[in-house]
């Protein structure tokens, strides 16, 4: 993952002003990227924050975890060996950090008009923290105690197998990634019914999954309300 995205601060909301040039959005537009390590979530949000972009609007990319105290915490954890944490810690770490991320940069960025892409929110917590055991309906209603739904979220679906391989190509694996555990990750992903979610088929090709991506952003963008009165297009 590019540092960039992790190393946003609660100072990069208030930075993300539309310039006098850019396209205004009456309402912050919220999307969330979730799916499980190795279907290219990383890859579809860069396309996808270049092409909203391009086309003239304020884009903040923002990842959980977040690279703030909490944030650094799981990763600590997480290179030792994810078994030496308590279950309820972690939980408690995943809650904390996101609890941060969205007073110092969701809200924010959203209250500005602003485009806010997430990669993984508590559709992650409800997945890989479900899968140790909790209930996911319940981590699901505790966070939204706090945090607000996204208007969009694209669940990137890969093979657990497919996209351990993709990871392991890539780098070492870490404490989250093995396969027993990730099918039952994949489990709860494929139960989850929300109105805002869309599923994406992540096997196929980079460019195909990129034009189902922004087409589904494109068509939620043409209803969306706006202080600018033109028309480009995105992607
Ligand atoms: P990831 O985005 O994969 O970070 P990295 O860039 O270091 O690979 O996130 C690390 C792991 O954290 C990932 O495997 C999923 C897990 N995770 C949870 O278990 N619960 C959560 O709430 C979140 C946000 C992530």
């Amino acid at each position: 993952m590019p540092t960039t995205r992790r190393s946003v601060s609660h100072t990069a909301a208030s930075g993300c002003k539309p310039a006098a040039a850019t396209r205004g959005l009456r309402d912050g537009l919220f999307i969330v990227f979730e799916g499980l390590d190795g279907a290219g979530k990383t890859t579809q949000i860069d396309l996808l924050a270049t092409a909203l972009r391009q086309a003239g609007y304020t884009v903040i990319c923002l990842k959980e975890p977040t690279d703030g105290p909490w944030g650094q915490k799981i990763r600590q954890a997480t290179r030792q060996g994810r078994r030496q944490a308590d279950p309820e810690d972690e939980l408690t770490w995943f809650l904390e950090d996101r609890r941060q991320d969205v007073e110092q940069n969701i809200r924010p960025a959203l209250a500005q008009g602003c485009i806010v892409i997430l990669d993984r929110y508590y559709f992650s917590t409800m997945a890989y923290q479900g899968a140790l055991g909790y209930d996911p309906d319940e981590i699901r209603q505790r966070n939204e105690a706090f945090a607000p739904p996204p208007h969009l979220l694209f669940l990137l679906e890969i093979e657990p197998s497919q996209g351990l391989q993709r990871v392991q190509q890539a780098r070492q694996l870490d404490g989250f990634e093995r396969l027993d555990y990730l099918q039952q990750v994949d489990a709860i992903f494929a139960a989850m019914d929300f109105p805002y979610l869309r599923r994406i088929s992540a096997s196929d090709d980079i460019e195909t999954v990129q034009a189902h991506i922004c087409q589904e952003v494109r068509e939620t963008l043409t209803t969306w309300p706006r202080t600018d009165l033109s028309e480009k297009d995105v992607g």
